[in-house]
């Protein structure tokens, strides 16, 4: 995956300039890398909790008024009904035939509704800058002496990955 990201990068960008927002659009696979991660971490598991201001039934469910409510984004970006292997890291799954980016109403790192994160396009540009950049001018590596990074994080409001070590080799 990293090595068709640096090809993709370096057909679109080239290795005279530093990625930007504008080339975006040609980077279709660095971008579907970009959306699998934020499924397979999903780094807000839990949202943020609301209260319910009004009792209300969703199906056979009824919520209470002052219950808190938490969405489960991570069991969403997890369910094997929405996602074939959902444990499997697969950017494929966000390009189309053509291999052209398709984003999926099922895919919410950052919630949905009236509440929905307020920096959702600053965070999706910052993630964009950071990792294009960063893969334009390294390749990643698993130290050969370590072991490969644990897929489990720790819990907490944010879901964070547990120490690893990496080897950033510059690219020429
Ligand atoms: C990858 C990065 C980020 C993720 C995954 C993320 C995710 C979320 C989620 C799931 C919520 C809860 C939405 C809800 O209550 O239904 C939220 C709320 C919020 N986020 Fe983010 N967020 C990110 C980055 C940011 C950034 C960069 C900012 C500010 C510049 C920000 C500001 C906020 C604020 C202010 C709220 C509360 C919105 C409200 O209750 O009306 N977030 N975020």
């Amino acid at each position: 995956i990293q090595h068709r990201i640096h090809q993709e990068i370096d057909l679109v960008v080239g290795r005279n300039r530093l990625p930007r927002l504008a080339d975006k659009t040609e980077l279709a696979f660095t971008s579907a890398t970009l959306l699998e991660v934020q499924r397979l971490a999903s780094i807000a598991p839990l949202g943020v909790p609301h209260f319910c201001g009004e009792g209300t039934t969703i199906g056979p469910y009824t919520i209470p008024k002052g219950s808190i409510v938490l969405p489960n984004l991570w069991a969403i970006h997890h369910d094997p009904d929405l996602w074939v292997n959902p444990d499997e890291f697969n950017p494929e799954r966000f390009l189309d035939e053509d291999g052209e980016l398709q984003e999926k109403e099922e895919l919410i790192p950052f919630s949905i509704g009236r509440r929905v994160c307020i920096g959702d396009n600053l965070a999706k540009m910052e993630l964009y800058i950071f990792f294009t950049h960063l893969l334009h001018q390294f390749t990643f590596k698993k130290p050969d002496d370590s072991p490969p990074p644990s897929l489990q994080g720790d819990s907490g409001l944010s879901y964070s990955p547990k120490p690893f070590l990496v080897e950033f080799v510059v690219r020429d």
